[in-house]
């Protein structure tokens, strides 16, 4: 198991917000993203449809910060990197925010996976801050896959590869997928390439995301094959699609760390992580705002392409992140442009789709 820096970050960070500070973000929450998620699921109610999930938000806060004058959370965001510079040392800055959402069917993110934006750089030292702002018999955060319990897990994966663990039939063991990581999008996100350069880079990422996509469909599908067909299968077929097996009778175990209102867990950049998704009684709920944190001085050198926060990210052509470029200080600069702006080819081929699931 590959040492890391993060290894001997505190899983915990307590009161990291005051009752005021929570309570401001609970009111940007329900006016940056429950408003949306209510609309969203007014207009599925009158279509007849189910509501939509209440998926992972990004960016609300950022677009908020560059939008209106908020001098108290200025001064929260400002609190929140003196006590980041105390605890991990300098050189951190927000790279995401995000909303984070469980109640009775509603799972934030589902996928056992690590995040794919933090290696964007070289660097292995990210974590998220993810706070706690409030909930009702839900006092802790989401599994963590730690290194100290899954030494045999950890063994089999690297981090850097951008794991994802995939669910396959009962009894068997699941699968291993590296997503895609690649140099190409980091250089098609250069302002001069940009009608180019993104229009070749939207059809590269659709045809490879749809290829990766077949294959764990086709994978999942044949796990009904008897365990040595099927192990026999995806050894010889795997990597066309990134896959591999975990050993039979691995156990992963996942730990779930308690947090009291305004404390933040800190989810280290190498460990795989999920939403918890036993079910949960109709009046629970928990919801917690995310910050990604990365070292400044490092330069951008690829990145995932099928992630959540990177599909939102090119949505705003002040986020795009060129390759060699350094990554920017945002949620304590002003005037950055936060224009949504989608090329022709990204519309006409609904760019909004383009994220695998499992
Ligand atoms: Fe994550």
């Amino acid at each position: 198991m590959a040492k890391s820096p993060c290894d001997s970050y505190p899983r915990v960070l307590e009161g990291i917000l005051s009752e005021e500070e929570v309570e401001h973000f609970v009111d940007l929450y329900r006016k940056l993203a429950e408003s949306e998620w209510l609309k969203r699921e007014k207009v599925a109610a009158a279509e007849g449809k189910k509501p939509p999930p209440r998926v992972l938000e990004y960016f609300t806060i950022l677009r908020y910060i560059q939008s209106q004058e908020d001098a108290r959370l200025d001064a929260t965001i400002q609190k929140i990197h003196n006590k980041v510079e105390k605890c991990f040392g300098p050189g951190f800055v927000i790279v995401q925010d995000f909303w984070s959402w469980r109640a009775a069917g509603s799972v934030a993110a589902g996928r056992i996976h690590v995040d794919g934006d933090f290696w964007m750089t070289s660097a292995h030292d990210g974590f998220n801050l993810w706070i706690l702002l409030d909930h009702r018999e839900m006092a802790y955060g989401f599994n963590i896959f730690t290194k100290e319990d899954n030494p045999d897990l950890y063994k089999l994966v690297a981090p850097e590869r951008v794991t994802s663990i995939l669910p396959i039939q009962e009894a068997k063991p699941g699968m291993i997928f590296s997503e895609p990581i690649r140099l190409w999008p980091g250089v098609f996100e250069w302002g001069a390439w940009r009608s180019l350069g993104q229009n070749l880079g939207c059809i590269l990422c659709i045809v490879s995301t749809k290829w990766f996509q077949q294959i764990i469909n086709f994978a999942q599908r044949a796990s009904v094959l008897p365990a040595p067909a099927f192990r026999l299968l995806i050894s010889l077929t795997g990597w066309l699609g990134n896959l591999s097996l975990l050993p039979k009778g691995l156990e992963l175990r996942t730990r779930k760390f308690p947090l009291q209102v305004g404390d933040a867990l800190v989810v280290r950049q190498d460990e795989l992580h999920v939403s918890d998704q036993e079910p949960v009684k109709d009046h629970q709920f928990r919801l917690a705002v995310g910050f990604k944190f990365m070292r400044q001085n490092q330069k951008v050198t690829q990145y995932v392409f099928t992630g959540p926060a990177s599909k939102a990210r090119r949505r705003f052509p002040s986020l795009r992140l060129p390759y060699g470029k350094a990554l920017p200080d945002l949620y304590r600069m002003k005037g950055v442009d936060m224009r949504q702006e989608e090329t022709w080819l990204q519309r006409c081929l609904n760019f909004s789709s383009l994220r695998l699931s499992s």
